[in-house]
């Protein structure tokens, strides 16, 4: 089997990182809502409609796969374990916990994204589309959590500092090291 270079290895790598953090969010965002059933139902309907992004944002990047070669991360099965556990220990702190999970969990997705968007403008302009559309929506998803929590208590700060490192943790073990190896090699194109 030939293993073709450049810009083309590179996209195979993107889709498996993507692929990956959205069903971390996806994880995450399942476990929040099985505990928001019963103690925050308020913030459920928002939940849910977040979810149904992450999904479809999961199955655009599962999409673009097969026509670029490319396949999911062999290690998905941390983010059902890991996102539980994130979504669970972040939920314990009430609703202020979820919404700060969820803004630490959205500016590392959409910061994942956007890092590849000129790459891919000028490699894949297919690609690049969707992940324009997808930026667009974990903009708001980033929004609406960053606007529901208090973000300059000592607090949200240690919380949101401690969900930013376990959700990058998740990608770099579900994606076996390469989502940091990426980022360099985005960095240095
Ligand atoms: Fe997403
Ligand atoms: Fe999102």
């Amino acid at each position: 089997m030939t293993r073709a270079s450049g810009p083309e290895r590179i996209i195979r790598r993107l889709l498996r990182v993507n692929h990956s953090g959205e069903h971390g969010a996806v994880a995450i965002y399942s476990s929040q809502i099985a505990k928001a059933k019963t103690r925050y139902p308020e913030i459920l309907p928002w939940l849910e409609e977040t979810l149904s992004h992450e999904l479809q944002h999961r199955a655009a990047f599962l999409e673009a796969m097969p026509s670029r070669s490319a396949k999911p991360c062999r290690a998905m099965y941390v983010w059902k374990y890991g996102g539980a556990i994130l979504g669970r220990i972040t939920s314990l702190f009430g609703k202020n916990g979820v919404m700060i999970c969820t803004a630490a969990v959205e500016r590392t997705v959409h910061r994942h994204l956007a890092e590849q968007l000129s790459f891919l403008q000028k490699h894949d302009p297919a690609l690049a589309e969707t992940v324009s559309r997808i930026l667009i929506e974990e903009g708001q998803h980033l929004e609406t959590a960053e606007r529901q929590h208090n973000r300059n208590s000592v607090f949200a700060k240690l919380l949101s500092g401690a969900v930013s490192f376990s959700t990058e943790m998740l990608i770099l073990v579900s994606t076996r090291g390469d989502s940091l190896r990426l980022s360099r090699a985005l960095q240095s194109t």
